[in-house]
């Protein structure tokens, strides 16, 4: 996770402040979706410990990515953001990190190669562990508990004590999102991302996928090209390493602010608990605390657009945390759904347009076609993710803007979580590795399809090789 050396393009003034901004002035506001603790005392000493914990990111790989997220604001770089919809702590180990890891960096590889552009890789990942619930409590057998709202908050396990809030789990969360990190950081510098080595990211269980021969078919024209340029060159540093930065939903404030920190020789305050923070789609009201604490980090922020969220609102969401129209710092997902897109996403993108605002417009295909079966499974069909993803890229070239990237729920886990795809997953193969405690997720060739169509859709050829 080097920094680049292209940082000090970043705009470095401060935000122009309209009213005060303070590490903790997001109390004072409506927080949605926030656990109730109930011993205070607790609570304080565990948010004690925390802030007086060592940072998971530094600021000049903050600045870093956003500069990348301003060049892709350009149109130069194409975003791919991927992991699982809710890390558990028990996946922090060493098989789930590397496949992951390994799907990402196939799929990253598929999209440099065809769009013939850098690709910026964030992973849903080291710190994706709050999640919003759409009911507060959840009722089985007329025994009501508290939601299960990640294993940063509490635990999936229907019982009383898991169900607490217990506030360990965020020194706890603190430790495996290093752990994540500190393996990331530990495989890709040891050579794990060298493109020299696309070996490295094979998966044992998916050579027979119909998907794998076009994949290294593409993997040896590219080690062919890189033999040709190293010839001629000698070695290539860029080909041995790739960045990898780390993104998830800023949904726990209590846990964000005792990571949001002051750093030597910069301005101003910085969230260390990840890169990227976004705010979720039920956080996002204006006057609420998740607004108020992000306007004033000088992290990339991304705000989650559903199809309920109104024009002006979106607007007086921009004003609030990009005034000055700083380049790279917002990012928009839209998440409408297949059924939904056409209607609305044009008249957000119309709305923005229209201001003159700078955003880097992402595509979440995932969370607007969640749909529950008849037995009670949430599943998506990869039909419908794949087609909101399209309509995505005809819509933005309708309206002369640009889809910058794409926001994935995936795993390198051999699971049957999304209907679909190559292997065309039916309702009996979801029984079969059904792994999610929350959403679907996107398996290995359900990802590697996806990338496939990014690069046939942005109409880009196949023949360049940037990384
Ligand atoms: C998510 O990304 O897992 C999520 C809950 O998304 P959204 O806020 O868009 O519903
Ligand atoms: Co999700």
């Amino acid at each position: 996770m080097a920094a680049s050396e292209t940082t000090s393009r970043v705009a470095l003034r401060p935000v122009r402040e309209t009213r005060p901004w303070a590490v903790d002035s997001w109390q004072a506001r409506p927080a949605a979706q926030m656990p109730r603790y109930d011993d205070p005392v607790e609570l304080a000493g565990a948010l004690e410990n925390l802030g007086k914990l060592p940072p998971l990111v530094t600021s000049w790989e903050i600045l870093a990515l956003k500069q990348q997220l301003a060049d892709a604001q350009e149109g130069k770089r194409f975003l791919l953001q991927g992991g699982d919809c809710a890390e558990a702590f028990s996946d922090c180990n060493n098989e789930v990190i590397a496949n992951r890891l390994k799907v990402l960096l196939q799929m990253s590889l598929v999209l440099v190669h065809g769009l013939r552009m850098p690709v910026s890789r964030v992973g849903r990942f080291a710190g994706q562990y709050a999640k919003p619930r759409s009911a507060d409590t959840e009722t089985i057998d007329g025994t009501t508990l508290p939601a299960y709202r990640g294993d940063l908050v509490n635990g999936p396990e229907f019982t009383p004590a898991a169900r607490r809030a217990d506030p360990a789990r965020m020194l706890e969360g603190h430790a495996r999102s290093a752990m994540t990190m500190n393996f990331v950081r530990a495989l890709i510098d040891g050579g794990f991302a060298d493109l020299h080595h696309p070996e490295y990211w094979n998966l044992s269980w998916v050579e027979r996928s119909p998907l794998a021969a076009e994949y290294r078919r593409m993997v040896d024209g590219i080690s062919g090209a890189m033999h040709f340029m190293e010839t001629l060159t000698g070695p290539i540093a860029n080909f041995q390493r790739a960045e990898f930065y780390t993104s998830h939903e800023a949904l726990l404030l209590p846990y964000e602010q005792a990571l949001t920190r002051q750093v030597p020789r910069q301005w101003g305050w910085f969230d260390l608990s990840t890169h990227f923070p976004w705010i979720g789609m039920r956080t996002a009201a204006l006057d609420g605390a998740h607004a108020e604490f992000c306007r004033g980090i000088r992290n990339p922020v991304a705000i989650k657009v559903g199809p309920s969220l109104r024009a002006e609102q979106l607007r007086e969401l921009i004003d609030i945390l990009n005034p000055d129209d700083e380049p790279g710092r917002l990012t928009l997902i839209h998440r409408m759904g297949a059924g939904g897109i056409g209607q609305h996403l044009p008249r957000l993108i119309e709305a923005v347009k229209a201001n003159g605002r700078r955003v880097l417009w992402v595509c979440d295909p995932m969370h607007g076609n969640t749909e529950k079966l008849g037995n009670g499974v949430k599943t998506r069909r990869f039909a419908n993710i794949r087609s909101e993803l399209e309509q995505a890229f005809d819509i933005h070239a309708e309206l002369g803007t640009r889809l910058g990237g794409v926001h994935l729920e995936l795993t390198g886990e051999d699971v049957t979580e999304c209907l679909g795809g190559a292997r065309d997953l039916s309702e009996l193969d979801l029984g079969r590795a059904y792994k999610s405690t929350v959403d679907p997720r996107l398996n290995y060739e359900q990802s590697l399809e996806l990338a496939m169509l990014i690069v046939r859709k942005s109409g880009a050829g196949a023949t360049g090789l940037q990384v």
